[in-house]
């Protein structure tokens, strides 16, 4: 398939250059769906890597794709808004989601229904989680992301290091995903 670049149009609200969503293929104007891999990594980088994967099924679908790691920063909820779809990834912490992630969900209740700001549901999303043999973060995952929006297909996990066939389920999912919105 032949895709040209995506075309500069002018600026956002951040005063940040803005890019049309959009590009020619065989000639055609589609538009090229913006998605967010929104996770958390610090103790041996094996949700990283499902992150890695993720992100590579949806650029292959044709995505645009920011990945953050909560661990190195507060993710910014102001920029929620422009993302067409999000992969959300934890690590399992005592059965519960990492301390990013949770802030990022603060972040987004008080932005959303306190703040009124427009755009930050009603997304596509998926989940993927590493553990060390519980796993019960998934119980929390499907409950606490559900504000965002819809969930699609069924959350990706790995016990430990995630091997090629996990990393194969990610990257499926992050193509799901993309499918999900393009
Ligand atoms: C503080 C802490 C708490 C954890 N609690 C659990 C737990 O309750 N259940 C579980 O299965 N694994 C638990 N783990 C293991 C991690 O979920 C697992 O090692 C994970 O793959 C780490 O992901 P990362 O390498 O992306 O940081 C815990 C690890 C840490 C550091």
């Amino acid at each position: 398939m032949m895709t040209r670049p995506v075309i500069p149009t002018g600026w956002n609200e951040n005063g940040q250059t803005s890019l049309i969503c959009e590009a020619l293929v065989q000639g055609r104007r589609v538009k090229i769906s913006k998605a967010l891999v929104l996770y958390h990594s610090q103790e041996f980088g094996n949700t990283a890597a499902m992150a890695e994967a993720v992100a590579k099924g949806l650029r292959n679908s044709g995505c645009e794709v920011d990945l953050f790691n909560t661990n190195e920063g507060r993710f910014d909820v102001t920029r929620f808004p422009q993302y067409d779809c999000v992969a959300f990834g934890s690590p399992d912490y005592y059965s519960y989601i990492a301390g990013g992630l949770k802030t990022f969900m603060d972040d987004h209740y008080i932005y959303d229904v306190r703040k009124g700001l427009d755009g930050l549901t009603n997304k596509h999303y998926v989940l993927f989680y590493s553990h060390g043999g519980g796993g019960r973060v998934k119980d929390v995952m499907s409950d606490i992301f559900k504000r965002v929006g819809t969930l699609i297909g069924k959350p990706v996990d790995s016990r430990g290091k995630p091997d090629s066939q996990v990393l194969n389920k990610c990257t499926a999912l992050g193509k799901e995903l993309a499918k999900a919105v393009t």
